[in-house]
C-alpha cells in the first residue's frame, strides 16, 4: 500500500469501522500479535484536539486511554472521542488498561520525565517536541528504548510533506548545484493559553524554531557548528492558566548553522512576530523556507509544517515555476498515526529519532552560543539523506 492509499484508508476508516471492524496485524517487532495498535495519549490540551481526530480515524489504531493531570480534561476528551479509559496521573495510566504506544502531548518541560516512565514500562513512545529537554536526556532515552526493545520518535513530522520530499529530491539529484545558503523563518505572537511556553526550558526555539531546524538539517544534512543570538523581547506575558508571568526563556532567536556539506543556513523564530495568518496559519501562501545553490534556488510556499508548493528556478529553467502543488494527505498532526502504521507493518518511517536528537543539540548549542558569545561545535549526526 502506498502512502496515499494508506491515508485514504485512514480517512475512510471512520465509516468503514462502523460496518466491519478492521483488524491489522501488529508486528510489534517480532511478537506477531494480531490486533490494532493500542494507544495511550497523555496531555489533553490544545494539540490533543488535533491529534485525537487523526488517531481515531486510523484503521490501525485504537485509542484506549487518555490522561491529564487536569483530570476533567481527560474525562472530557474521553467523552468527545469515545475513549474507554481516562486517568488523572501517568502512574494510573501505566498501571491501567494495556496499551502499546505512549503519545506524549504534555508541557515541553514534562516530556523527558514522562517518556522515560513509559519506556521503563516497555511502551513505544511518540513525543511532541522536544522529546527531552537536553540532548543528553534525549540520548539516554534512546539508549533506554533500545534496551527495552521498543521505539522512540519525536515531532515534528515536517519531513513527511510532499513538498519536503520534492525539495530533498531536487537537492540529492543536484538540480540546484552546490548548495550555498538556506533560510527559514517562523513566528507568531505567542500562545496565550499556557505558561510553560515561556518558562525555563520552554521558549520559541523548541516550540517554533524546531520546525525550520528540522527542515533545513533534513534538506542540507547534519550541522557541524552553530552561532546564535537569542533574547527576551517581551519580559511579561498574560496567559490563561497562570495570569501575568515573567518570561524566562527566549522569545526571539536567530540561529546560524554550518552544515557538513559547506552550506550555511539561518533560522529565525519568535513569539513577537506579526503574522496576518494567525496561530492556525490559514491561507498562508508566502515562502518561509529558501534554499540557494550554484545552479538553482527554491522556496517553500506556506509554512514547512503546512506547505502548499515549491517555487523553483534553475539554470536550465530560469523562469520561476511552482512544483509539488499537491499537498496529498499530509497533516502536521499525523506523526503518531504514521509511526503507528510503521510499527504495525514493521518498516522505518521517514521521521528519525537521531534527527530529532540532532535538532535538540542545535537548540542547546544556540542557547550556549548566546550565553558564551562563541561558535559551538556539535557532536551528533543522523542518517542523511532522508530522501534517496
Ligand atoms: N497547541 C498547538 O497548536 C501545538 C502544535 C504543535 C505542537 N504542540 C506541542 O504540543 C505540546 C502541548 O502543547 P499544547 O498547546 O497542547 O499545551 P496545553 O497546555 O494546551 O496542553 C498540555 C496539557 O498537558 C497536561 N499536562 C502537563 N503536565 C502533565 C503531566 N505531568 N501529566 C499529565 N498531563 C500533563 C496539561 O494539564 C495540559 O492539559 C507542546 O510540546 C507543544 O509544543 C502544540
Amino acid at each position: 500500500m502506498n502512502r496515499k492509499e494508506f491515508i485514504t484508508d485512514i480517512t475512510m476508516a471512520g465509516t468503514a469501522a462502523m460496518i466491519i471492524p478492521i483488524v491489522a496485524k501488529v508486528n510489534l517487532f517480532g511478537t506477531g500479535i494480531q490486533r490494532k495498535l493500542r494507544i495511550g495519549v497523555i496531555g489533553c490540551g490544545s494539540v490533543a484536539g488535533m491529534y485525537l481526530p487523526h488517531l481515531t480515524k486510523s484503521q490501525y489504531v485504537e485509542v484506549v486511554s487518555v490522561c491529564d493531570i487536569k483530570s476533567e480534561r481527560a474525562k472530557a476528551r474521553a467523552a468527545e472521542f469515545k475513549v474507554p479509559n481516562h486517568y488523572g496521573h501517568i502512574d494510573q495510566m501505566l498501571e491501567g488498561a494495556e496499551f502499546d504506544l505512549f503519545v506524549n502531548l504534555t508541557d515541553m518541560q514534562e516530556h523527558g520525565r514522562l517518556n522515560k516512565q513509559a519506556l521503563l514500562k516497555g511502551k513505544h513512545v511518540w513525543s511532541e517536541k522536544p522529546l527531552a529537554n537536553t540532548y543528553k536526556e534525549g540520548n539516554d532515552l534512546l539508549q533506554l528504548s533500545k534496551k527495552q526493545n521498543v521505539r522512540l520518535w519525536g515531532a515534528p513530522a515536517v519531513v513527511n510533506s510532499p513538498q519536503f520530499v520534492f525539495m530533498a529530491k531536487q537537492i540529492s539529484e543536484g538540480k540546484l548545484g552546490k548548495i550555498a545558503a538556506a533560510h527559514g523563518r517562523y513566528g507568531h505572537l505567542g500562545p496565550s493559553w499556557s505558561a510553560f511556553f515561556y518558562e525555563k526550558l520552554g521558549g520559541s526555539l523548541p516550540d517554533l524554531g524546531v520546525y525550520n531546524l528540522t527542515t533545513l538539517s533534513g534538506l542540507l544534512g547534519p550541522v557541524k557548528s552553530v552561532m546564535a543570538m537569542t533574547n527576551i523581547l517581551t519580559p511579561q506575558r498574560t496567559v490563561d492558566d497562570k495570569g501575568t508571568i515573567k518570561v524566562e526563556e527566549e522569545d526571539n532567536a536567530s540561529v546560524l548553522m554550518e552544515h557538513y556539506n559547506g552550506a550555511i543556513s539561518h533560522v529565525m523564530c519568535g513569539f513577537n512576530y506579526f503574522d496576518p495568518y494567525g496561530h492556525e496559519g490559514s491561507g498562508q501562501d508566502k515562502p518561509t523556507v529558501s534554499v540557494i545553490g550554484t545552479r538553482g534556488a527554491m522556496h517553500l510556499i506556506g509554512y514547512d509544517w503546512m506547505p502548499f508548493a515549491v517555487e523553483m528556478a534553475t539554470l536550465e529553467n530560469e523562469e520561476s515555476r511552482k512544483f509539488a502543488l499537491d499537498t496529498g494527505y499530509y497533516a502536521w498532526e499525523e506523526g503518531a498515526s504514521v509511526v503507528s502504521k510503521a510499527i504495525i507493518e514493521n518498516y522505518e518511517p521517514l521521521i528519525n529519532v537521531e534527527h530529532s536528537l540532532h535538532v535538540l543539540e542545535i537548540i542547546e548549542a544556540a542557547r550556549k552560543s548566546q550565553n558564551t558569545g562563541r561558535r559551538i561545535q556539535l557532536k551528533s549526526k543522523f542518517p542523511y539523506s532522508i530522501i534517496k
